[in-house]
This record gives C-alpha cells, structure tokens and sequence, in this order.
C-alpha cells in the first residue's frame, strides 16, 4: 500500500500535543517497571533512541546501571543499554561526587568503586521520562536529564545548615571524580586528562561489549558550573594528586582486572550548594565529545534539557490515545511505560560511528533482533515507522559494509546470534507494511539471500550454520558435519524452526517483489520444521510435583526432536529447559541442548507461518486447543518470560478460538506483567516486554513478519492510534465493554461499519485509518473468528492470495 500523503512536521507536533492535552501520558510512565527481579531495565534519564542514557549506577543487579535493591551506588554514567540479559552493557566514565574530604585531606577522600559506594536514600528515587534523580546517604542529592549524547548531573550538595547539624561533618569542598571504568570492567587501556584550570576532563578507553565479540574505543567530555575550582588531578587505586594533570592506563599484560584510575576536580563551596555536570560522549574522539556537549547543552540549563527531554517523549507517546475511563491506574502505567520502554533502544549513534563512512543513518544496540523483532519492531512500525525504517536503513548499511545483518549488536561490535537470521524477518515485517523513506529494497533482498544462501565464516555473529545440510537435508542435524564455519553446534531443533521462518519471510519478500521462482523455492524450505517432527516421541510430565510418583504421560504425541545426519530421531524430553527439568540448560553454551532457552514443548508450537500444517499434524483443532492450554496451565511447562512464549497466547485464534486468546492475555496480565518493580517475568531485552505487553493491551498480537495482526478486545474502551507520516486514526472501540474484564469475548464485529468476522488486520487499517468495533461479551462466541474462513493466513493454504 502507498501512503497517501505526509503530514508535516509542525502538523504532527499539533497533533502531539493535542492528545497530550487530553491526558499527560507521561504521569504514567514508570520507568522503574523492571529494575528488580531479573527486568534489568534501564531506568534513567534519556531522550527516545538517545545515545546518551544517564543514571546512577548500582554495584548489585548492574545490566541496566541503576536497579531497585539495596545495592550500593557507584557513581553516574552517561550510557547504558535497556534490559539486557547478557553482561552489563557500557557505564563508562561514570562521575562520583563528595561534599569534602576528611580533615580537608584530598587521601582521605574514597576514590576507587569498591570503597567510595554508597547507600541510597530509601524513597528517595524519581523516576521520570527525561529525569532521575536519587539522593545518597553521603547527603548529596544527584539529578541528572540528557540530550541526544549528552548527560547533565545536578549535585546539590548538603546546605551550610544541614551540614552543621551533622556531628562529623565534613569540611565543604566537594570532589567529583571521574573513573575510567564501566560496569563491567572491561577496559583494557585509558587516558584521561584535566584541565586544572577549568576543571574539563577529558578522556577515553578500549573496553567490551557485553554480548559479542571485539572491543569498542568510546571518549567522554565533562564540564563543570557552579563552584570555583580549588584543586585537580589524577587518582590511580586510592592515591590522588596534581602534580600531573593526565595519565595513561595501558593494558599490563597481568590478565588482572583494570587499574583503578581516573580524574578529579576539588572545587571551593558551590554559592548555591549545587554543581551541574556536563557530560558528551562520542566513539570518535574526545573533542567530538566535547562539542556534542557545547552545542547540546552550552547553557547548562537543567531545567531547559529536562523540557526539552519531556517534549520529545509526549511527541512520540502522543500519537497514541486510550478513553481511560475507570481504567485501574496500575494497568495504565503498565501501558503507558510498556510505550515508553520500547523507544529506549535502539540507539540513535548517526554521526558517530568511526567504523566506516556514510551517508546513511546508523543505529546501534539492536539487543537483540531475536528477541526485538516480534513487537519492538512491530510497535515501532505502528508508532513511528520513520523511525524504523532509519533504523532497517541503518541494518542495510552495516550489512553493505561488515558483509552479514547482525541479529545482535551493541557498542559497535557484532553480537551473538540466538537461532537464525532473525533480521530476515524484521526486514520482511517492515516490506509488507510498506515501509520507504529511502529504504533499497534490492539491497535488503541482497541481505536476506545472503543469510539463506551464504554461510559466513563465524555464524555465531551473523547469517546462519548448518547452510549445506539445511539446502541437502532440509534440517540442522543434530550431529551436523559442518566444517565451513564457526559456530555453536547446539540449537540444532531452535535453528531449523527459525531458519524455516526466515525462509517464509524471504518467501513473502520475493513473492511481492514479483521473484516467483524464488519465491517457489523459500515456500519449500519454510516447511522444513516438519522434518524434525517426530510423530511417535511422547512426554513424561512431572505434574504431581512428588518425588516418588513417577512421572506422568502428557497425552500429547509428537514433538520436534533432535535428528541426525543418517535420519534418525534422538530423543530430548520435551520438558527440558522448562521449570520442571533443568531450566538453565538451553543457554548458549556449549553445553546447551537443542532448544534454546525453552523446551521443545514449546518450539513445536513455533510455527509462525503455517499453523494450518501444524494444527492437523499435532491432531486436529481440538487436541491442538488441548494440548496448548495443557501448556499453559500446567505450572512450571511454560515460561513467558522469553519472546518465542507471546507467540502462544494468541495461537488459539488459528484454531478458530480467538476467545482463548483473550483468556489467556488476561491471565497473564497483570499476574505475570504488571507495574511493580519486579513486574516482568524475564529480562525487559530492549523493550520487547513492554511493547508485547502495550500490544497486547491494545488488542493486538503482530505476527512479525507478516502483514497480520490478530485482533482480541483491548484493555481500554477505546484506543486511537494516528499514524504519523499518513495523518490517518485507526481506532479500535469497544461496545459492552467493562472495567472487571468479564466481558472480554469478542461477539461480533464492524470494520467501518461493516460486519467483519476475520479474527485479524492486516497494516492498512493503521496507515488508512478507520474504526474497528467490537462487540463484547461474557461467554466465548462460537461464531466470531471460527469459520475457516475467517483464520489468519497460513503458507499451506493462503501464500498466493493477494
Ligand atoms: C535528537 O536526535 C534526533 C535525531 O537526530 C532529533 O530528531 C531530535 O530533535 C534530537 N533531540 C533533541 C532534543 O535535540
Ligand atoms: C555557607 O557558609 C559560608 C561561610 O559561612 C557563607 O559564605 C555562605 O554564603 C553560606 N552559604 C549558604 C548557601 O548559606
Ligand atoms: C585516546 O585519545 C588519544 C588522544 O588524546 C588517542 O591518542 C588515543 O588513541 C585514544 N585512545 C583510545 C583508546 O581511544
Ligand atoms: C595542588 O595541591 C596543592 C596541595 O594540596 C595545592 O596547594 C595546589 O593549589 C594544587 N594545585 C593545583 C593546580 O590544583
Ligand atoms: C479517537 O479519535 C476520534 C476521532 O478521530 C475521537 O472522536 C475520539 O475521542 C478519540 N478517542 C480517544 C480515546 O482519543
Ligand atoms: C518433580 O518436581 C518436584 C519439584 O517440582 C521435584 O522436587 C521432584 O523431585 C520431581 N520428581 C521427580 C520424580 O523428578
Ligand atoms: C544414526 O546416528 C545416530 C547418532 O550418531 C546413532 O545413534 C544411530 O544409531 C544411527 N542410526 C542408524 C540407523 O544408524
Ligand atoms: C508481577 O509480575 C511478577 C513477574 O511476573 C510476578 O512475579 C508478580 O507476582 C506479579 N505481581 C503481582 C502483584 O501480580
């Protein structure tokens, strides 16, 4: 479909602010949803995609720099990535402030992490979109607000007044300090330099990335306003002084861990008992570092940044609206910050990778596209689909100039790549919605054919393994021969049901692309998750939880399972690598199993692209019903907090049960995703928690790389969604709605006024705008989205439809 015009910029902004009159959707963002239990969510101050990501950094919990616990704060860093579930991610050059030094002796001042850490005051966090702000229990309350890759930190520092009170007060000559450190603690060399006259440091260092291969140089800048300055040097381990004003910290060779080192600035009393600190950041140099921040932030104005910040963020929530009336606040700060989290990563680094040169916008911290694509992406596509296509622009690009589409990547490295060239479907998701703003859609399909045809020396950064018994056998096997390339010989059950999606998406590229013969060949290779289906294996459930009683036959027959180059089946539980039989084990490892981070009870429902083989080889629609309710409802078998899980709420719909779906997103929402601090069941990874649970409380499940959504009542009475390039509301509204969610069964429906039974959309009902209106009751209808008719599609049975 084409767009039928662009609004104008200053159009969009109108519309902005318009709904955000109506309703101030940032009160209920919480950006502190996930910063406990696992969610490792960054909660602290940024712009939407901004490479500057400022927060205090906690010594417990550290993936996201700031967690809610009781660990003890470290300092204040300018960059960060969003609940990772690999290492900690960036932290560099974080600031820490002291009020004065013992006896007014710079060494008895802490300098080093381990001995400076202190403790938070309980309470004492704000959590905003575009602010954080904690004070510590050295009396220094700290803020901080950023622009797009700069940070500015607002230490207000015990008033002479408070100070007195206190019995051992210290002598009031603050130190800030800054440690060429990140969280962690993977540099190998450093340099950092200050100007004892302005008290500017500068700086830079090689450090890791937390979930890849390589190394990254990054480079701050900080400046300092407020206070005088009184004394500045360098600290190495505990020991500071001025009598050098730079040191170089190279690797030593000792495999020891970093060399404790870094900067400090003492400064006379600060008149008003406040130091603002300006920090740029660049992957260029340090003088690029340090007019980002001139340009970004030359007046110092925190109140200004922090404005700014709050607009640019109603700006992009603002294109969505909900009648929230009567709506549970709790489950509108879910929605809202769900929102909000999704525009975190990835990040905006244009103009600042040093790896090739270009034209083109480059984004980074794509962590990770496997557990991305499925609804970050898609929200992106729906919310602010400019956005996403720089963003698939910016994945052409690293594939022009590094040879393969990363699955994952952060600071410039490439990352690991989870099952199978999962950019395949993200670029294919982005082609059927329509996606251009400049986009070459024959280099994305030079992309794509590289991953299905081309296997790269290391696959586990890139592109796929296995690619010659995958054309030959038409799976991975378990004990592939595979001398060609590097990788991790496991996930060969997860890899082949990947791979036989990617292939699907690359089907529907070159089938829209008018490459029939291509098209013909993908369709064939999709269907290759079949051949690791082994009819006869069967699985022993433990579900009386006992020790003695043996374990109980599920029922259930068939399940994918490990196959061998000669082509026989082996034999993993289906259980493995749920709660009830070793969950750890399908990590990736060497050690890991052939399903990765699920069992197999799982990935044989993981049919995206053709549940209608599926559902009859599992035993028809009502086994099949059976079987997944089984999986959901016996505890410990399935585990929602990993991505490849959302699929299975909503496949009931191809089943004609729609209504089970809807059943099932409100038993998990908010049991298993709700506002608290530990309210996502696994790691937030990039915001792909938040935006499933935003999508699904908007009614809709995007089958990510297909133009489908599948459709359940929304959580709201009604719910707008303007897309910002064509101008055009789609709203979806609900009759017989209710606040208690009993009448959450769809009964019937109207598309613009006309009857609609299809259980699903497809994107242009977002780009063209209309109403979609649902009529809702307590009992599931036996009629509404039941008729084969009215199934989304499957490869066996619609492909060529147009
Ligand atoms: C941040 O960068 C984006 C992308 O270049 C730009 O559109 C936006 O205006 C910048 N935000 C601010 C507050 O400068
Ligand atoms: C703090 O005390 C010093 C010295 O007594 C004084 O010069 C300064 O103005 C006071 N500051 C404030 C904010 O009261
Ligand atoms: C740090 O900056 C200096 C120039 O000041 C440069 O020579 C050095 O290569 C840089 N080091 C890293 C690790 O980027
Ligand atoms: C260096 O430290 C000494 C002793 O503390 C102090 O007198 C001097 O002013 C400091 N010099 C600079 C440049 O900070
Ligand atoms: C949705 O948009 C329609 C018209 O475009 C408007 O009448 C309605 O109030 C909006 N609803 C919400 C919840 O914003
Ligand atoms: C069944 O699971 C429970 C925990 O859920 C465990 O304690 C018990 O040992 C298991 N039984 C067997 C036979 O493995
Ligand atoms: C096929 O290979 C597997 C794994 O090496 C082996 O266990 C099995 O016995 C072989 N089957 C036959 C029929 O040779
Ligand atoms: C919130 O979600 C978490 C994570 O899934 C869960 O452990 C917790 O029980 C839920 N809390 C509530 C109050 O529902």
């Amino acid at each position: 479909m084409k767009f039928r015009h662009l609004v104008t910029a200053s159009a969009l902004l109108t519309l902005a602010s318009a709904a955000a009159e109506e309703q101030d959707m940032l009160d209920f963002v919480d950006p502190l949803i996930g910063t406990s239990d696992g969610g490792h969510v960054f909660p602290g101050a940024n712009l939407p995609f901004g490479m500057a990501k400022a927060v205090a950094d906690v010594d417990k919990e550290t993936q996201g720099g700031f967690a809610s616990n009781d660990g003890l704060i470290t300092g204040f860093s300018h960059m960060h990535d969003s609940g990772t579930g690999g290492g900690s991610s960036l932290g560099n050059f974080p600031l820490f402030p002291h009020t004065g030094c013992p006896d007014d002796e710079l060494n008895k001042c802490t300098f080093m992490k381990g001995r400076r850490a202190v403790k938070r005051v309980e309470g004492s966090v704000e959590a905003k979109p575009g602010y954080f702000a904690v004070s510590m229990e050295n009396s220094i309350r700290a803020e901080m607000t950023t622009t797009n890759h700069t940070a500015l930190y607002r230490f207000t520092f015990p008033s002479n007044s408070t100070m007195k009170r206190q019995a051992n007060a210290l002598p009031y000559s603050p130190v800030i300090l800054a440690d060429l450190t990140d969280l962690s603690n993977s540099r190998t060399d450093g340099k950092i330099k200050v100007d004892q006259v302005t008290g500017r440091i500068t700086g830079n260092g090689t450090f890791s990335p937390s979930f890849g291969i390589g190394t990254y140089e990054l480079h701050f800048c900080a400046d300092f306003k407020g206070a005088k300055v009184r004394d500045a040097g360098v600290w190495i381990n505990n020991r500071a002084g001025n009598s050098t004003n730079y040191l170089v910290v190279a690797k030593d060779g000792n495999n020891s861990p970093p060399l404790p080192a870094g900067a400090y600035v003492q400064f006379h009393r600060p008149e008003s008992d406040q130091i603002l600190a300006r920090v740029g950041v660049s992957f260029f140099s340090t003088d690029q570092a340090c007019k980002n921040a001139e340009r970004e932030i030359e007046d110092f104005d925190f109140a200004r940044v922090r404005e700014a910040a709050e607009k640019a963020w109603k700006s992009k929530l603002g294109v969505i609206s909900v009648d929230n009336t009567g709506i549970d606040k709790s489950l509108q700060r879910l929605f809202w910050s769900g929102l909000y989290r999704s525009f975190i990563s990835p990040q905006d680094y244009t103009g600042e990778n040093p790896l090739w040169e270009s034209d083109e916008p480059y984004f980074d911290s794509y962590y990770c596209i496997w557990d991305s694509f499925r609804s970050t992406h898609p929200l992106l596509t729906l919310m602010d689909p400019h956005a996403q296509a720089l963003m698939v622009r910016s994945l052409l690009d690293i594939y022009k100039h590094e040879g393969k589409l990363p699955d994952c990547r952060m600071s410039l490295c490439k990352g690991f790549t989870q099952g199978g060239s999962n950019a395949d479907n993200l670029l294919a998701d982005s082609y059927l919605k329509g996606l251009k703003d400049g986009i070459d859609w024959d280099l994305a399909y030079e992309a794509v054919i590289s991953d299905a045809e081309e296997q790269p020396p290391i696959w586990t950064v890139g592109g796929r393994g296995g690619l010659a018994s995958w054309k030959k056998l038409g799976y991975i096997p378990t004990d592939d021969f595979d001398p060609v390339g590097a990788g991790l010989f496991t996930r060969s059950i997860s890899r082949t049901i990947e791979y036989s999606y990617n292939d699907f998406c690359i089907a529907q590229m070159s089938r829209d692309m008018g490459k029939i013969g291509d098209a013909e060949k993908y369709l064939e290779r999709s269907k290759n998750w079949l051949n690791m289906f082994d009819p006869e294996s069967r699985s022993l459930v433990n579900t009386t939880g006992s020790r003695d009683v043996d374990h109980v036959d599920s029922g259930f027959k068939g399940f994918l399972q490990p196959r061998y180059l000669n082509g026989t089946f082996g034999y993993q539980p289906p259980t493995l690598c749920t709660f009830l039989n070793n969950f750890h084990g399908c990590y990736l490892n060497p050690n890991g199993h052939e399903t990765y981070e699920g069992g197999s009870w799982l990935y044989t429902f993981y049919v995206p692209h053709d549940q209608a083989t599926l559902i009859p080889t599992l035993g028809g629609p009502e086994t099949f019903v059976d079987r997944l309710r089984y999986l959901h409802d016996t505890p410990g078998l399935l585990y929602v907090g990993n991505e490849q899980s959302y699929l299975l709420f909503f496949l009931f719909h191809f089943a004609g049960r729609p209504g089970l779906s809807s059943q099932y997103a409100h038993k998990y929402i908010p049991d298993r995703f709700n506002d608290t601090t530990g309210g996502i069941p696994g790691n937030d990874d990039s915001g792909a928690m938040g935006s499933f649970t935003s999508l699904t409380m908007m009614g809709l499940y995007p089958m990510s790389g297909q133009n489908v959504y599948l459709i359940i009542p929304p959580f709201f009475p009604e719910v707008n969604i303007t897309n910002p390039q064509t101008g055009k509301t789609a709203t979806i509204r609900s009759v017989n709605f209710d606040t208690a969610y009993e009448n959450i069964y769809i009964q019937g429906a109207k598309l613009d006024g006309e009857t609609y039974t299809k259980s699903w959309l497809t994107h242009k009902f977002f780009t063209e705008g209309g109403t979609l209106e649902l009529t809702l009751g307590p009992q599931e209808s036996t009629s509404w989205g039941a008729e084969d008719e009215d199934l989304p599609p499957s490869a066996s049975t619609h492909f060529w439809e147009k």
